[in-house]
């Protein structure tokens, strides 16, 4: 890295290059660049495969890429069986606190074993390879162990997280077509329960393909069971069937294993499809190197695992490094915005991962909050899910991390199933960078054409070349894997963000270039929200934008048509708003909703949602030309 770089930098102290497994950022990036696959080769060979492969990577049918074709294993004996046979066996896996103040604690041999008596429970329920099994809870220790479990026997998981709600719950059951769903009877969220199990049977009524649900209990409220359909896990569990050894699904590299549903740029959400193989080598590599993972380490990641940074780097990441984990169920200031501080300092957290827009919210009780705690266990610190403004970067390196602790602020995507432009330890940091793209992946903003745009000039970010975990479609829909990522620009990539890269090299993300909102750091699309708010029978026509909002990042604001005869109300704008927390989620709910009889619209009727945003900004709404009205 060079010596000296222009701006505002934080070189990385002695001490920190000390301990740092890296070192020298560059010397493994120059490695990675003269033999990408040789690199990725090697890191594979730190896993355990029962065939090894044939080739790294196989370009043969340009974009759908292939990686360690001809291999066999299966990621969970990676993250459970392998270490069995070593000192951490009885090492912890994970250490959860409830929002109730519960805690739960589980080695890796406790974990294993609760992983194949589920197995054994999902395999007699008929599940089998390539099955698809839909998962819908809070941040509790059976989320990870039904994820692993379906994985186990090779079937494909579809996480939902437990925040969306009806709608998105039954439409993506119904895309993945589902036998069997997993669901809590509740979550807790800031002392009051979700009724996830509630929401399901909703759900169910409108999807057909669900033959068995199964039920795990965290809240204990009465909740309806169905007969002949709905089982509870902890009686499964101890059913003779839910034996402690299960069979290991040999899948080849390429096997998917599991599927996440994510917004694009138009309609539906869409499932990622991500496989055994390349995902596995991908996400323990980057997690290895970007948090440096130590063994004596404690980690935490404060996402969720309903979405691609708890897939990544809750479960399988931690895992394959044979990590210990911490895992906390509710809301960052419940009962108190200390909450966090206090579990750093009580289970001696040495990484701490999270959102700017959590950063954000915790800033705004005051530093206080944070100096009543001992947070000298902290290490590294890191950021995902939005840009981080730097007021928020400086806030988190010296409150939190005491000005010791390198700020790890990663970019990537569900599709790219990893980190794509991070830091390292022993990387110097600029507040509100993501430094440069991890060894092996080249990177680039381009404009329109495709050409390269000047140093600090906006243009759109591109990924140039393939990288082990990297999505493989979109499940069931071929075509739109390849219009949506591989067809602005031949054979590159299109992320669908806006980026500058500075003279040092350093990337720097603007925001979404398309009709997804980042809210709280959630990805939302605006043909989610507006079809929920059509769904409701006062609705003609709808547009929703994300405007910029302090601790949010962006808030939704929805515009909104009514049908001939409906009154305008501010009740109205109520329901209208619970309608759509009902049908999608809470993070979808609007922030506000505003009455208009007419949409700026291109004239083959395409919302130029563009034109709204700047007029709520107050801004120049740039080219208007193919306007309209
Ligand atoms: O816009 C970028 C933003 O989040 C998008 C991907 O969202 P999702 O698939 O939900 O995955 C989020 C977690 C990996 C990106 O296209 N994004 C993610 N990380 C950052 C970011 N924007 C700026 N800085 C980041 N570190």
């Amino acid at each position: 890295m060079a010596e000296k770089l222009n701006g505002e930098v934080y070189y990385p102290s002695e001490e920190v290059i000390s301990y740092a497994r890296i070192k020298n950022w560059d010397e493994l990036n120059n490695f990675a660049k003269k033999d990408l696959q040789n690199f990725w080769a090697k890191e594979a060979e730190e896993l355990f495969w029962f065939k090894k492969w044939d080739k790294v990577l196989d370009d043969s049918n340009k974009p759908f890429y292939k990686w360690f074709t001809g291999a066999k294993t299966n990621i969970v004996y990676n993250c459970l069986d392998a270490h069995l046979k070593t000192h951490r066996r009885n090492k912890l896996a994970f250490i959860w606190e409830g929002e109730n103040g519960e805690w739960k604690t589980m080695s890796y041999h406790a974990l294993h074993r609760e992983t194949c008596k589920f197995a054994n429970v999902l395999k007699s329920m008929g599940v089998q390879k390539g099955d698809r099994v839909t998962i819908y809870m809070g941040r509790i220790p059976e989320i990870i162990i039904a994820m692993l479990a379906s994985a186990r026997i090779g079937a494909v998981h579809s996480v939902v997280y437990g925040g969306f709600s009806v709608e998105s719950l039954a439409e993506r059951i119904e895309d993945s077509q589902s036998k069997v769903l997993i669901v809590a009877d509740g979550a807790f969220q800031r002392g009051r329960i979700v009724p996830l199990k509630k929401i399901a049977d909703e759900a169910l009524e409108r999807c057909g393909t669900v033959e068995h649900v199964l039920v795990v209990k965290r809240t204990g409220q009465e909740i309806n069971m169905e007969y002949g359909r709905d089982m509870w896990y902890h009686e499964l569990m101890n059913l003779p069937i839910a034996s402690n050894s299960c069979a290991l699904e040999e899948m080849d590299s390429e096997d998917p294993l599991f599927i996440l549903y994510t917004s694009g740029t138009t309609g539906k959400p869409k499932a990622i499809l991500h496989t055994h193989g390349g995902y596995m080598v991908g996400i323990y590599t980057s997690l290895k190197y970007v948090f440096d993972i130590h063994e004596e380490d404690r980690y935490w990641c404060a996402a969720d695992p309903g979405w691609i940074t708890g897939h990544s780097y809750i479960v399988y990441g931690p895992l394959l490094n044979g990590t210990t984990s911490f895992i906390y169920e509710g809301a960052p200031n419940f009962p108190y915005p200390n909450r966090w501080w206090q579990m750093i300092e009580k289970y001696g957290i040495n990484i701490l991962y999270t959102a700017p827009t959590a950063i954000r919210g915790l800033m705004r009780f005051g530093e206080a909050w944070v100096k009543r705690h001992n947070l000298s266990s902290l290490r590294l610190l890191g950021s995902v899910g939005e840009p981080i403004n730097p007021e928020a970067w400086k806030w988190y390196y010296k409150v939190v991390g005491n000005e010791r602790c390198p700020i790890m602020d990663t970019w990537w995507q569900t599709e790219t199933g990893m980190f794509m432009i991070t830091p390292m330890p022993s990387v110097p940091l600029k507040p509100g960078s993501g430094t440069k793209p991890f060894p092996g992946i080249e990177m680039d903003v381009v404009d329109e054409k495709g050409n390269p745009v000047k140093p600090n000039e906006e243009g759109y970010l591109i990924i140039k070349t393939p990288w082990p975990a990297m999505i493989r479609t979109v499940y069931k829909d071929p075509e739109r894997y390849v219009s949506q990522y591989w067809s602005k620009y031949p054979g590159v990539y299109l992320t669908g963000d806006s980026a500058r890269k500075d003279e040092d090299g350093y990337f720097w993300i603007i925001g979404r270039v398309d009709d997804v909102i980042k809210v709280s750091g959630y990805r939302l699309g605006t043909a989610e929200i507006e079809s929920a708010l059509v769904s409701h029978n006062a609705v003609a026509e709808a547009a929703a934008i994300g405007l910029p909002h302090e601790v949010k990042g962006n808030a939704i604001y929805a515009y909104v048509i009514l049908r001939n005869g409906i009154e305008k109300s501010p009740a109205l704008i109520e329901e209208l708003r619970q309608h759509v927390s009902h049908e999608v989620g809470p993070i979808a709910k609007p922030e506000r909703i505003e009455f208009v009889d007419s949409l700026p619209k291109t004239r083959s009727g395409k919302i130029m949602r563009r034109v709204l945003k700047a007029k709520a900004l107050g801004q120049d709404p740039g080219n208007i030309s193919t306007l309209e009205e």
